[in-house]
């Protein structure tokens, strides 16, 4: 399976902070909130990345990881030149898709949790098994902002809306999804909603019409953050810094995964410690590399 991160669109919702920085550049804490979705499409076993991003922000993102070598990864890069909807992504992304199935993240959605692997691995299992697309359900307080999804009484899924006035159900659909390739096509034929974007619910009821979406809830245990405002960014790296003071193990931390997961040695994590070895993030690493586990 290959992975897609979506990290164009004008971050207007944060001006002036974005007037002349990219969104998902933006830092949340102690890494740039891109580093967020990368490390889940990481946790789902995904080597193969494709950064979506604007004609100008393109070579940021290239200077920020270059091809992910240093990472036992392979990333690479795509323009889209105008916020077409998030379906756009399969479309901009075909050639880098080819026959695979595909993972796509928004570069703007950060998840953490216990067990939060284990769904992800299980997703791409489940698509790369019986095709179709597996996509997340996760309750939230007020649905009306978000792609909702609603089940019947047997826990079936009865549909999906993209932010509905009146959410049926209060399970949001997080930007996080997995297709079979037969994305390619659904998106080529979506056509533009009423804001004028190819929107990815579009996708979803595509899969829901032939009775292959597979909707799964997360639990309490799982945070969800879509960082739409700098009330929400804000919020976002205060859970981090919280949750990294007091446990002392890092959210997201790319290089870790990548040791890890073993596409790296201890000998390359060492390298990348000293290169960042002014902050507490260098250091973190360098104490990896050096105590083994
Ligand atoms: O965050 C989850 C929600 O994301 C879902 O529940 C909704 O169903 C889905 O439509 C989406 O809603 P948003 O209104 O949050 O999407 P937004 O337009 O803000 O785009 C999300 C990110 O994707 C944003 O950081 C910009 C980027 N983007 C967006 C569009 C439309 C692109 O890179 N290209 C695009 O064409």
């Amino acid at each position: 399976m290959k992975g897609i991160i979506l990290a164009g669109g004008k971050g207007t919702r944060l001006y002036p902070n974005t007037v002349s920085v990219s969104k998902q550049l933006i830092p949340v804490y102690d890494k740039p909130l891109i580093y967020y979705p990368l490390s889940s499409l990481m946790l789902a076993g995904i080597r193969d990345v494709l950064i979506i991003s604007t004609p100008e922000d393109t070579p940021l993102y290239r200077h920020l990881f270059g091809d992910g070598a240093q990472l036992g990864m392979n990333i690479s890069y795509a323009v889209q030149d105008s916020p077409r909807g998030l379906a756009d992504a399969f479309i901009v992304g075909e050639t880098f898709i080819a026959s695979d199935s595909v993972a796509l993240i928004l570069g703007d959605n950060l998840f953490y949790g216990q067990y939060f692997s284990e769904h992800l691995e299980r997703a791409v299992q489940r698509i790369d098994a019986s095709g179709g697309a597996v996509v997340f359900g996760y309750p939230v307080a007020d649905a009306s902002e978000f792609g909702v999804v609603e089940f019947d009484a047997d826990g079936n899924v009865r549909s999906i809306e993209e932010k509905p006035a009146k959410p049926k159900s209060n399970y949001a659909v997080p930007g996080l999804y997995f297709y079979d390739n037969s994305v390619v096509d659904i998106a080529k034929n979506v056509k533009p909603s009423a804001r004028g974007e190819i929107e990815i619910t579009s996708v979803n009821n595509a899969y829901l019409d032939k009775n292959n979406l597979h909707v799964v809830t997360f639990g309490r245990g799982m945070a969800w953050l879509d960082t739409g405002s700098v009330d929400a960014m804000l919020e976002a790296a205060e859970f981090v810094q919280t949750i990294q003071k007091m446990q002392g193990f890092y959210i997201s931390c790319i290089e870790e995964i990548a040791w890890r997961r073993g596409y790296i040695g201890s000998e390359q994590l060492s390298n990348l410690g000293h290169a960042l070895a002014t902050t507490n993030y260098g250091q973190y690493l360098l104490r990896l590399a050096e105590s083994g586990h």
